[in-house]
C-alpha cells in the first residue's frame, strides 16, 4: 500500500493574485511586483533625468508605483465588466495595467511615455499570456484613447499635458458615460472640470478606506451639463 501523502500542490502565481485579490490571500507590494513580473527597480536605476528630458521635454518623469492594496480597492469599485476598457494614462512599469489585466475581465491599456518603462509592461503582459493587457509608448496629450470608458491617472502629469488630456477625456464623455479614478495634484485638477461629477463619498459607503488622495468622477450627461452651465 502507498502510504506517501499526496504532495500539496502550490498555487501558480495567477492564482496567487487572484487569492489576493478576493481578500483570501496576503502578499507584499515586492511579492506582488516579483508575480506579475514587475520588478523594476534595476530598470529604473538605469533611467537618467537628463536623458528623459532630452528625449522627451518637460514632462513629470518621477516614478511612484501605487500600491497594490490601492489598485484592489480601484478595481474592485470600478466593477468592470468585458466591455470595459481601462487606461492607466502614464502607466509606470504596469502594476494597475497587469495587476487588473489579470484579475478582471476589461480591456487593460497602459500609455507611458518612457519607452523603457513601456516595455517593461508589454514583456509582462507577454510573459502571464494576458490577451487583455495593451500598452502604447507615447506622450499621453499625442494619443488617442478615445475607445475608453474607466480612466486612472496617478498624479502623472504637469498641468498642461493634464489639459491637453482633460479635453480629450471630455470628448470621450461626449460619447459615452465614463469615469475617472485620479489621485493627489490629478484629482484636485479634475475636481475643477464641471464636465464631472464626484462620487467617492458614494463609493466609500460600499468599500472601507478609501486610499489616500483618490477621488473617483463619473461624468455628467450632456443635459446636465448643459443645464448647470445654463444656470
Ligand atoms: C507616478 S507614475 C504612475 C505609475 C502608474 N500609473 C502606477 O500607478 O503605478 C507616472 C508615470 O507617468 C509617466 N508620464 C509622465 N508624463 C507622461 C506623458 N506626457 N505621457 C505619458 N506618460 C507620462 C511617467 O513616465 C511615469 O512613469
Amino acid at each position: 500500500m502507498n502510504t506517501k501523502k499526496p504532495r500539496a500542490r502550490r498555487a501558480s502565481g495567477r492564482q496567487l493574485v487572484i487569492e489576493y485579490h478576493a481578500g483570501r490571500r496576503r502578499l507584499s507590494d515586492a511579492a506582488l511586483d516579483r508575480t506579475l513580473h514587475l520588478s523594476w527597480r534595476q530598470a529604473e536605476a538605469s533611467l537618467d533625468l537628463l536623458d528623459l528630458l532630452d528625449r522627451y521635454g518637460n514632462e513629470l518623469f518621477e516614478y511612484h508605483g501605487l500600491g497594490y492594496a490601492a489598485i484592489r480597492w480601484i478595481i474592485h469599485a470600478l466593477r468592470l465588466t468585458d466591455r470595459d476598457v481601462v487606461y492607466d494614462l502614464g502607466a509606470g512599469y504596469g502594476r494597475f495595467v497587469i495587476y487588473g489585466a489579470l484579475v478582471s475581465p476589461a480591456k487593460f491599456k497602459g500609455i507611458e511615455i518612457v519607452r523603457e518603462r513601456a516595455a517593461h509592461i508589454g514583456r509582462a503582459g507577454a510573459r502571464l499570456r494576458l490577451r487583455n493587457a495593451f500598452v502604447v509608448a507615447k506622450n499621453a496629450a499625442a494619443a488617442d484613447f478615445t475607445d475608453g470608458t474607466k480612466f486612472y491617472l496617478f498624479s502623472p502629469f504637469f498641468t498642461p499635458t493634464l489639459r491637453a488630456v482633460a479635453r480629450q477625456l471630455e470628448t470621450c464623455a461626449a460619447k459615452r458615460p465614463i469615469t475617472v479614478v485620479a489621485i493627489y495634484h490629478a484629482a484636485i485638477f479634475f475636481s475643477r472640470q464641471r464636465w464631472l461629477k464626484k462620487v467617492t463619498a458614494s463609493l466609500a459607503k460600499n468599500f472601507d478606506d478609501v486610499p489616500v488622495g483618490l477621488e473617483v468622477f463619473v461624468s455628467r450627461s450632456g443635459r446636465t451639463r448643459v443645464s448647470r452651465e445654463a444656470a
